[in-house]
């Protein structure tokens, strides 16, 4: 490997959650929206606090049990099916090997090692949009449906090392069942079920649809208006402990324990409109901190939620995150190594 090519690695494995909030603050006007909330989801599903904690410890099987850590937690494990919620994944194996071959080619695009955050952020944010534009002409789709999903794979590279990512991408459906349009599935987020010719006259009784599991069919729950999500979740007849070995039977495809914002099980990524469901309350806020999910949230319009605190008031679209715990636990010494 060259030089240049070392300093880009060198340059990626030293970005930081922080740092990454930035680009992806930067990109969100050129993220077609129906990935714009996925992207930011997906970097607090994978955050670099949590992989740097693992791949710095001794012992990582005791530092996954103090961080109370459960399900799929490694993006190692699932480097090609970690961004199967965001639409712009059925590109992902033409993404990958672009990035792959990016970072080969970075002679002719030398790595911002030296700079201020800013210039960092920047530069970063360029080179996502030169291979973006790259995979958009080669696969004949508008840029915009690349932009999200080429920056979770400079993410997952930083995570998983080069000699992994360079991997072809194992063979997988990536997005081929999801034959709806982009802008078909942005419109459907933001409908809500239709309440039959009564209709107006319901309050309570509305009845609303909680999908968890958009690219999917048939990953839905019906929910109550101002009904607790988690609750609802009850009444899903399919069976999810096959897909998921925290979900509980009879319980819902939501990984629960507390249903109080005490345990972080249930933590999720809300894709459609959060004018549809219940804001944060000062408890759940706290919590987030307390979890380490901090950097990710916002007390408004939060892309990050405790579904136990959650009420509709309309369709939900939501993400289940493959991994719980509470990395909020890291202590000082790991937080700082890790800065
Ligand atoms: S179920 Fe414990 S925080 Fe929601």
């Amino acid at each position: 490997m060259s030089d240049a090519q070392n300093a880009f690695l060198s340059f990626l494995y030293q970005l930081d959650d922080a740092d990454w909030k930035k680009v992806v603050d930067e990109l969100q006007w050129a993220i077609h929206p129906v990935d714009s909330r996925a992207t930011r989801i997906w970097f607090a599903f994978f955050p670099v606090k949590l992989h740097r904690a693992l791949a710095d410890s001794d012992d990582p099987a005791e530092t996954a049990r103090r961080l109370l850590l459960k399900g799929r937690y490694s993006l190692a494990d699932q480097v090609d099916s970690s961004a199967e919620f965001m639409y712009g994944h059925r590109y992902w194996p033409d993404v990958k090997r672009a990035v792959a071959e990016y970072v080969g080619q970075t002679l002719v695009c030398p790595p911002p090692v030296q700079g201020t955050d800013r210039q960092k952020s920047v530069s970063l944010v360029d080179q996502i949009r030169e291979v973006a534009r790259k995979v958009a002409e080669n696969v004949n789709a508008p840029e915009p449906l690349l932009v999200g999903v080429v920056a979770v794979a400079f993410g997952s590279l930083q995570q998983v090392g080069l000699d992994l990512f360079r991997r072809p991408a194992a063979p997988g459906k990536y997005g081929k069942d999801w034959s709806k349009s982009a802008e078909k599935v942005v419109e459907e987020r933001a409908k809500d079920d239709k309440q039959g010719l009564m209709g107006i006259f319901r309050s309570v009784n509305k009845m609303f649809t909680v999908n968890f599991c958009e690219q999917n069919p048939g990953c839905s729950f019906k929910v109550l208006n101002q009904q607790d999500v988690t609750m609802a979740g009850r009444s899903y007849k399919g069976d999810h402990t096959a897909q998921d070995s925290r979900a509980m039977p009879g319980e819902g495809p939501i990984p629960v324990e507390c249903r109080s914002a005490s345990c972080g099980s249930c933590w999720v990524g809300v894709l459609s409109d959060t004018g549809k469901i219940s804001p944060p309350n000062a408890r759940e806020i706290d919590r987030w901190r307390y979890f380490g999910y901090e950097g990710f949230t916002g007390d408004k319009d939060s892309p990050i939620r405790l579904a136990c605190q959650l009420k509709a008031s309309g369709n939900v679209t939501l993400v289940i995150p493959p991994w719980n715990g509470q990395i909020g636990k890291l202590d000082e010494k790991e937080k700082s190594a890790a800065a």
